[in-house]
């Protein structure tokens, strides 16, 4: 497998790999945002705009040239999430905002920057490897890869909110720590209704983190 970074020609490519294999993942599973092999225009904006800032990584596999996976990468400022929360009151779409605002708002209570005293934090925001690449350490080695790109960009934290147990796993295995774990099962929203069913082994949302050693 040979493991880079994405260079804007290779944009269009991504999204239509996330178009097929990212849907599986356990919140958009559950609240239906986007179905496999069709355009996703609220989580391909976001994804987009990630790709743009640079830092994301994809693995590709060197005998017929397809997108194994991607880590799609950004930066998170103080104030960022806040703005976020703010624009999504004018979105519609309710499985949007059932995704990105058990998201936007954990993070909004967590404040890490509060916490950790910073301006910036490296985020890593989409994983997604392509179901028949599944299990053979794509996604640890795109984990990896994004730390070290992280540490010689000079951040001092790195994020992942982590949906599924399978991401969860990586993200321990390379020291990551949880700072908020959610319940899927006893999530309720504002009117007290549980809105997340959510298969196993995925019952938690955890914010993970990882202090690091910059290298600038
Ligand atoms: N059943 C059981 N365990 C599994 C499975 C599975 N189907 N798939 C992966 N795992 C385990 C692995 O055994 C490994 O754990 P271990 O180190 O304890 O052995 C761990 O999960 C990760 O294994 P990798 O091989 O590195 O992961 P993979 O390359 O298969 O990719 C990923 C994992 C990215 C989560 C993939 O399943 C996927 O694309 N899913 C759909 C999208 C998604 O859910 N993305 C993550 C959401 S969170 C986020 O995007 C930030």
């Amino acid at each position: 497998m040979e493991f880079g970074p994405i260079s804007a020609g290779k944009f269009e490519e991504v999204i239509e790999h996330l178009r097929q294999h990212f849907p599986d993942e356990p919140l958009n599973e559950c609240v239906g945002l986007c179905k496999t092999g069709e355009p996703c225009e609220l989580l391909e904006h976001h994804d987009m705009s990630t790709l743009e800032e640079g830092f994301s990584i994809m693995a590709i596999d060197p005998k017929t040239g397809e997108i194994a996976g991607v880590a799609l990468n950004g930066i998170s400022n103080r104030g960022d999430n806040e703005l976020a929360i703010e624009e999504m009151k004018s979105i519609d779409s309710i499985q949007y905002k059932q995704i990105f605002g058990l998201l936007y708002n954990t993070n909004q209570e967590l404040d890490l920057f509060a916490k950790y005293n910073l301006e910036k934090i490296f985020e890593l925001r989409i994983l997604s490897v392509n179901s028949k690449y599944r299990g053979k350490g794509i996604a640890k080695e795109l984990f990896l890869r994004s730390e070290i790109l992280a540490e010689e960009s000079g951040f001092k934290l790195m994020k992942v909110d982590a949906t599924s147990r399978f991401s969860q796993r990586v993200a321990e295995s390379l020291g990551m720590s949880t700072a908020k774990a959610v319940k899927y099962s006893e999530f309720k929203d504002e009117k007290g209704q549980s809105i997340y069913s959510i298969q196993p082994p995925h019952e938690y949302y955890k914010v993970m983190i990882k202090e690091l050693s910059p290298k600038n």
